[in-house]
């Protein structure tokens, strides 16, 4: 399929070349004709490069998707060669941030003269730079790794010195050049490890040149795969000195094309496939190169030229005859450009996809000495000829054959669209082809933003399009990508989504379509607002077999340790945020695997921080998908078994056990208390022991609400404060009131304050959290005369008062503001919840007391009533027994 694939369009190609050439003589007339008209239109950009090392030459540039390359030389006497030194400046496409290589490496001379070096910018912005060299008599082709900053990272012996080095986007290959029995050696690497530099070889196999015994091998040439492999083309002609004279057979092939297909981790190239036959008797046949053609969407063009062709007609218009190169160059828009260089101008002009002449043109002059394309801006620059330390680049914007979106010609649309603020919780992502599609085994992962520009993303979610997650709309051409909740979790972060080539294949031919490169598809989460908070939470997760036995055999705090290192890595959050107790127990249902627990940590900052709920979330999600999620990458997560969920525990033990301890001993004190109180004096109100003591665990807890809790919840601040400071306000007026006038009107308290005046002032200044304790001053608890106060009716009716203001000052308000807290916190601890109870517990205290006290005084005035009746009925009775006895 795939073969029959390149050979319709290699050979339609081929017609296009032959029409070219008729085409190309015109415009090269017309060019010639405007030959020193330098036309700079005003969309023209210039760029400057300065140059800090005198003496340094250009030497060649290379674009990247994300870099202009510059590659700075001093020059030797002879100009074949350049001085074994490497120079190589990185400008940032979008920031124009320089990264200046000046290797401090001398390298051999036999590669530099001549000039046998080159290089190509690998995966995880490192540099392979490669040379030859002979070592004991052989000539080898060596590589080094070397970063942005020019640091030799790693070094690799590559192959026989001739031979290509290409790039894939899984790593790199060396292929040899065919030795005369026609065989090509390849070496695949990978690409260089993220942290060292390193890179080691994948496989290795050969190409073989097809077996026809009277045809030789003319050229060959390579390029690369949308899947990340690689094709090889073979140019055979016909040997007459080894078959039968051509003349015998007019039928007899003259020239013919293979080509082979090296797929990814495969060490055997596909059977060479015949790609093109002629019966011509041409010179020559050359090949220019082959480039995924982005605006069919799919597939290969190659360049392929017969030069045989177009020199027929050269001899016919004199004035191509002077071009002895040109370069030809699909665009990424559609269409091609053809350029031409002399050694006093640069003209390029543009052909269509089926190379009719664009009447669009355009030259670089004189001092233009370099030139180059940007294929995915569709640019073409110029280099001036360089002044001293200066270097001027002309960016030509090219005109664009066909409107294509941001992404390639395979895709129309996508949706969030690109830089889009997203909602962190969205369930899905979709992107819509041009045409039907099918998924296929290319991964789609989505990646947050690295601070740090070097460093790669940092993986949120990936899977292969036919792993069952994604799905394709009724149309045929969008595909649905679920998103994680886990994936989107960090404000104010930006995201990308990458999508490999593979992803999908079009549905008409098996092709794969080309993807999206990282950083292109980017989307942003909003600034936090300030998150609920939420407490401390402890999870409990299941380790598989395999990381049941790790467990086992390793030091388990060390083993705990490395697993918060590597979630606080995948969540992410920073380690402080994650502790564990370092418990473990057997699963009860599964006996040979164990469940770890762990604590996720309130935040400190709700502005800047996710809250633990989330965090205990974005772990659950993560477990749960975890074959999905950078979990599985990492060596300790990955023994964590998916199947069982992330359980939130409570350690009430451990987290609570202080407050149970104080609430034990409060309460035998109180009981002590209490029943010593009644063994002193059984007429006493012991009761007040019970009261007082609600009251002072009231206090408590508010205050324990106060400093630690209501600070999660700012907007709360205020009320809780206000009803915390006015009933002391107005409990200790009503205190200070009762103080005075006691002192005033009655003796008796006025001497008992002489009696002691620290304690007595102490309980005024008690009161005012609640005017209720002066109660206890009054109680005559354990037959003490400090508790011995005798306070006025009148002193007693404000405290009944002050308690009932207080329980709508106080109480009930505090009871509003714990519901209040309640709705804006996830979890709710133990404090909230004991305040809420002891502030219930105040209230009822309160009125049922209260209320008692009342039907006890209600109750007391009827049966006063009674008595008054009784009496009255009595006094009337005997009236009437004396009229009686006075009318009989
Ligand atoms: C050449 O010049 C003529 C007139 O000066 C102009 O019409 C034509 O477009 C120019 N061609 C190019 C390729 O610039
Ligand atoms: C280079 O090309 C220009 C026009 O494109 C022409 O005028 C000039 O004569 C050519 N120079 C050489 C040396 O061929
Ligand atoms: C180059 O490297 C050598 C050792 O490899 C070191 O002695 C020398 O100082 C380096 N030069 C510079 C300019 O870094
Ligand atoms: C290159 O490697 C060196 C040493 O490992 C390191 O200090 C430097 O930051 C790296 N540069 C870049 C751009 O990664
Ligand atoms: C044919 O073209 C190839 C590649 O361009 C070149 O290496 C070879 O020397 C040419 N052969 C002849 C006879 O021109
Ligand atoms: C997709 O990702 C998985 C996991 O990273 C990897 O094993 C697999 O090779 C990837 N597939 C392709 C086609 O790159
Ligand atoms: C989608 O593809 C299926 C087969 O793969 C086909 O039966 C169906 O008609 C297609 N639908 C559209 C709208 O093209
Ligand atoms: C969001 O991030 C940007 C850049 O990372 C930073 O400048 C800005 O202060 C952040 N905003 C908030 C509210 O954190
Ligand atoms: C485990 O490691 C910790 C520190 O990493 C150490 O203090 C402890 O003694 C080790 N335990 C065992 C049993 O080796």
């Amino acid at each position: 399929m795939f073969n029959l694939k390149v050979l319709i369009t290699f050979i339609c190609l081929i017609s296009i070349v032959s029409s070219v050439s008729s085409q190309y003589i015109s415009s090269r007339n017309i060019l010639s004709q405007n030959a020193s008209s330098q036309d700079i239109s005003p969309q023209d950009i210039s760029f400057i490069y300065k140059e800090p090392i005198d003496g340094l030459k250009l030497y060649t540039t290379l674009l990247t998707h994300d870099y202009l390359m510059i590659w700075m030389a001093f020059e030797d006497e002879d100009p074949e060669c350049m001085l074994p030194y490497f120079h190589l400046r990185i400008i940032n496409k979008i920031t124009g941030q320089t990264n200046y290589i000046d290797l401090n490496y001398t390298l051999p001379a036999e590669a530099v003269c001549p000039i046998n070096i080159d290089f190509l910018p690998v995966a995880n912005n490192y540099i392979l730079l490669y040379y030859a060299k002979t070592t004991n008599g052989i000539k080898g082709k060596h590589g080094m790794i070397i970063n942005y900053s020019g640091e030799i990272m790693s070094e690799i012996y590559l192959g026989n010195a001739d031979g290509y080095v290409a790039l894939s986007n899984e790593g790199f290959i060396n292929i040899e050049k065919p030795d005369e029995k026609g065989i090509s050696a390849w070496h695949w690497y990978s690409s260089p490890n993220i942290e060292t530099g390193e890179v080691v070889e994948h496989n290795s196999g050969e190409f073989h040149v097809p077996n026809l015994p009277s045809y030789t091998l003319v050229d060959s040439l390579n390029f690369n795969l949308l899947d990340g492999g690689f094709g090889f083309l073979y140019i055979l002609k016909y040997d007459e000195t080894k078959g039968s004279p051509v003349t015998k057979d007019p039928n007899l092939q003259y020239w013919r094309i293979y080509v082979s297909f090296l797929k990814v981790k495969t060490d055997l190239p596909t059977k060479p496939s015949l790609l093109y036959e002629t019966t011509q008797k041409l010179n020559n046949i050359t090949l220019k190169s082959c480039t995924l053609t982005y605006y069919h969407a799919e597939g290969y063009i190659c360049l392929g030229f017969l030069s045989t062709g177009a020199l027929i007609r050269l001899e016919i218009i004199p004035t191509l005859t002077n071009i002895p190169n040109f370069d030809l160059r699909a665009l990424y828009y559609g269409g091609f450009i053809v350029i031409y260089q002399n050694a006093t101008a640069i003209d390029f002009y543009l052909l269509d996809d089926n190379g009719n002449d664009m009447q669009s043109r355009g030259s670089f002059g004189p001092e233009f000495f370099h030139y180059n394309t940007f294929r995915l801006i569709n640019t073409i620059f110029g280099v001036k000829e360089q002044a001293k330390n200066k270097l001027e680049f002309l960016f030509k914007p090219l005109p664009k054959l066909k409107q294509v979106s941001e992404f390639n010609p395979a895709i129309e649309s996508v949706k969030p669209s690109i830089n889009e603020v997203i909602d962190p919780l969205i369930k899905e992502i979709t992107i819509k082809y041009t045409i039907p599609v099918k998924l296929f085994t290319g991964n789609v992962s989505i990646f947050q933003l690295n601070d740090d520009k070097y460093k790669p993303g940092l993986l949120r979610q990936t899977f292969s399009g036919d792993s069952k997650l994604c799905n394709i709309g009724s149309d045929n051409r969008t595909v649905h990508i679920p998103i994680f909740e886990s994936t989107f979790n960090q404000q104010n972060s930006t995201y990308y989504v990458l999508v490999e080539n593979n992803f999908v294949i079009s549905q008409e031919r098996d092709e794969p379509l080309i993807g999206i490169r990282k950083n292109i598809w980017t989307l942003s989460t909003k600034p936090l607002k300030t998150a609920q908070h939420s407490d401390s939470v402890t999870g409990l997760l299941r380790l598989n077999e395999e990381g049941s036995s790790k467990f086992f055999q390793m030091n388990h705090s060390i083993f705990f340790k490395n697993m918060i290192q590597e979630f606080a890595k995948v969540i992410p959050v920073t380690e402080q945020r994650l502790s564990a107790s370092g418990k473990w127990q057997y699963d009860p249902t599964s006996p040979k695997k164990v469940l770890l627990s762990f604590n996720i940590i309130e935040a400190k900052d709700h502005t800047i921080e996710l809250n633990s709920q989330i965090i205990f979330d974005d772990i659950s999600t993560l477990i749960k998908k975890k074959g999905f999620t950078a979990l599985s990458f990492n060596e300790y997560t990955s023994l964590i078994d998916e199947s069982a969920p992330f359980t939130m525990t409570r350690d009430y033990i451990n987290e609570f056990y202080p407050l149970i301890i104080i609430f034990v001993v409060g309460l035998a004190v109180i009981i002590v208390l209490y029943v010593l109180a009644r063994r002193k004096n059984p007429n006493a109100r012991n009761s007040v022991i019970i009261e007082t003591c609600f009251i002072m665990q009231d206090i408590a807890m508010d205050l324990a609400f106060i400093l630690l809790k209501v600070k999660n919840t700012p907007h709360l601040f205020i009320p809780t404060i206000i009803f915390f400071i006015l009933p002391i306000v107005i409990n200790f007026l009503l205190a200070i009131n009762i103080f005075v006038s006691e002192m005033a009107m009655n003796p008796s308290f006025n001497k008992w304050v002489k009696e002691s005046p620290t304690l007595s002032s102490m309980c005024t200044l008690f009161s005012a959290i609640d005017i209720q304790i002066l109660n206890t001053l009054s109680s005559d608890l354990f037959g003490l005369k400090i508790f011995s106060a005798p306070l006025t009716q009148r002193s007693k009716k404000i405290m009944l008062w002050g308690v009932f203001i207080s329980i709508f000052v106080e109480d009930i308000p505090q009871i509003i503001i714990q519901g209040l807290y309640y709705n804006s916190v996830i979890t709710y601890d133990l404090i909230p919840s004991l305040v809420l109870a002891s502030g219930g517990l105040v209230i009822a205290n309160k009125l049922v007391l209260r209320s008692y006290h009342t039907l006890l005084r209600w109750n007391h005035r009827r049966d006063k009533i009674r008595e008054y009746n009784r009496n009255r009925r009595l006094s009337a009775a005997s009236i009437r027994s004396i009229r009686s006895n006075v009318e009989n």
